[in-house]
């Protein structure tokens, strides 16, 4: 009989205690589980958006689950909650922790409009076309890690809606680790999701 699972679990760098002979990528590491059901920070008022913007903006970032990703601690189960869709210094391996040894890492942005640390300096056109393309105001394509191919047919009010929202939350200064590349040793904890099958 064949089993499936789906392994969402997150990882922690422990020191490295096995060879490359005998490795078994699980001896490196221990389990946490991610939170869930977090609070969408409250807005700021802000004159470029109605209210009826920013409040459903702020629907649909709870409803999508973005804080889940976005929020410091979350994703090992213990979410900061002064730090509400401010960035997450637990990253997201892009490729397979179980076959490279050291695989790539992006870490979910800070989302509030900080200038330095988050996304202060998008505009509205900006964070829309990231959310719905991948796209990033810096030029470059964003992996789907982010998940914007789910949201790339959300509605165009919506989508203003998000933007609205992101834009009136209060700034909050946190800087989010800097990209793993493949092959790189991560010195911050990251998360791999995979969906695994035994083999017949
Ligand atoms: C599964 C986790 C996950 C979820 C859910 C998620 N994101 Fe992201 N997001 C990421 C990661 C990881 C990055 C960073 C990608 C990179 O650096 O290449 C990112 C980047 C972004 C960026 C670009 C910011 C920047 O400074 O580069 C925006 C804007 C964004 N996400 C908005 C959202 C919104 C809005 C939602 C909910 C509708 C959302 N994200 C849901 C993981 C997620």
């Amino acid at each position: 009989m064949r089993k499936y699972f789906l392994i969402a679990t997150a990882l922690v760098t422990l020191n490295a205690c096995s060879t490359a002979s005998n490795y078994n990528p699980l001896d490196d590491y221990q389990q946490l589980t991610p939170a869930t059901n977090l609070p969408t920070p409250v807005a700021l008022s802000n004159g470029n958006f109605t209210v009826e913007q920013v409040e459903r903006g702020q629907y649909l970032v709870g409803l999508l689950g973005c804080g889940s990703c976005h929020t410091n601690g979350a994703l090992t189960g213990t979410p900061n909650r002064q730090q509400l869709l401010a960035g997450s210094d637990t990253g997201i391996a892009w490729s397979n922790p179980l076959v490279d040894r050291n695989p790539g890492i992006v870490y979910p942005a800070n989302l509030t409009p900080d200038i330095e640390t988050g996304i202060g300096s998008w505009s509205k056109q900006d964070i829309i076309r990231m959310i719905q393309t991948g796209m990033s105001k810096h030029g470059g394509q964003t992996l789907a890690v982010m998940p914007w191919p789910s949201y790339a047919n959300i509605h165009a009010d919506d989508i203003t809606a998000i933007a609205a929202y992101l834009k009136s939350l209060s700034p909050v200064r946190h800087q989010v680790p800097a990209e793993v590349m493949r092959g790189q040793k991560a010195v911050a904890p990251f998360i791999h999701f995979g969906v695994y099958q035994s083999k017949l």
